[in-house]
């Protein structure tokens, strides 16, 4: 039986203290949240995501006040990054309190913290009262969620509650940044842009490869991850192929190619922005995603957008659907 879906703040805050899933809304993508200091609760979270347990949670708490509730120290370049951008779709990589369970940290020594920008999982924080771990709410691997729906789809019969606050207005994962002695390094390119991290970092701002499928910094960045059931391909702008005669391909692309006017060869066809904003294409990448992939396509060809602001977190996110 498919889980309850509601509006209903107090009641998610309750699911949440007595132990149970909560899928809940944030700017991003929805997340499956635990209380983060029940280790019961959080290994519940593994279970319903077939996540393995080497990949760290995020938590979550209400305000940048309450930092020390999760992490033992906040570096001054973490903190001034924090201060511009919380609540907003940025996770500190920080050192852990000992409060914090090893299972939501996979046994590291570092915990990832994010003050999320939503009114209704900033009222459930508040109501809750407890730190919140959550990541995605998809099966491990899959597409992440941006609509209460795909969630009900996917994890519905595995979870206790979810609360619905409407389409997530990013529509791509937090960027996750671990301050380091000399400046910054971005672990997973996401939803707040390279650049404005840069105009605030005050040093060096790296971005880490993720290449090594064994030892990845950020441990859940695996190649191959927001995966459509579907093949998908990634191409660049002038290398989009006409599909064969009689064949099922779909079109993801920022604007129409310019093949838009010959006779449509493609089964389905979704472009993200025909004004090219990349704003508009990140938040509704994954709906696309998730629309195309219902259509039982035998593959999607995917367009590669432009390498900068959103663009990057979008590219990076199809080369590892692809991958
Ligand atoms: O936007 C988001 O970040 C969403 C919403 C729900 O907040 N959450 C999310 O969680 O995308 P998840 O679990 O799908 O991705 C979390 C990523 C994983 O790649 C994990 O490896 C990394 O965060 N991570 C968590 N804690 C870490 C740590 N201590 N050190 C390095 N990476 C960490
Ligand atoms: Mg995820």
């Amino acid at each position: 039986m498919p889980c309850p879906v509601t509006t209903d703040v107090v009641r998610a805050a309750d699911v949440l203290r007595a132990g149970g899933l909560v899928a809940l809304p944030t700017e991003t993508v929805y997340g499956l949240g635990a209380n983060a200091l029940d280790p019961k609760a959080v290994a519940r979270i593994f279970a319903a995501k077939r996540r393995p347990a080497f990949d760290p949670l995020i938590v979550h708490v209400a305000a940048l006040a309450d930092w020390p509730k999760v992490a033992a120290a906040m570096p001054p370049h973490a903190l001034a990054l924090a201060a511009r951008f919380w609540p907003g779709p940025l996770t500190l990589v920080l050192p852990k309190q000992p409060a914090i369970p090893d299972i939501v940290t996979s046994g590291l020594a570092t915990v990832g913290l994010r003050v999320p920008n939503h009114p209704l999982m900033h009222a459930v924080l508040e109501s809750a009262g407890c730190p919140v771990a959550a990541p995605s709410a998809n099966r491990f691997g899959r597409l992440s969620p941006t609509r209460a729906e795909h969630v009900v789809e996917q994890l519905g019969d595995d979870i206790d509650l979810v609360l619905d606050g409407g389409p997530c207005a990013v529509g791509v994962e937090s960027t996750i940044v671990r301050p380091d002695a000399d400046g910054v390094t971005v672990l997973r390119l996401g939803g707040l842009p390279l650049e404005q991290i840069e105009a605030v970092a005050g040093g060096p701002v790296r971005v880490a490869a993720h290449e090594s499928p064994t030892a990845p910094e950020a441990p859940g960045m695996l190649p191959q991850h927001y995966a459509p059931r579907t093949p998908i391909v990634l191409v660049a702008a002038s290398d989009v192929p006409r599909p064969p005669a009689g064949a099922r391909w779909g079109l993801l692309a920022l604007q129409p190619g310019p093949d838009a006017e010959a006779p449509n060869a493609w089964a389905a066809t979704e472009l993200l922005a025909r004004d090219r904003d990349l704003v508009t294409a990140a938040a509704g990448l994954f709906a696309a995603l998730h629309r195309l992939d219902a259509l039982g396509l035998e593959r999607i060809v995917a367009v590669a957008f432009p390498d900068a602001g959103l663009g990057r977190a979008i590219n990076d996110r199809l080369r590892r659907a692809a991958a």
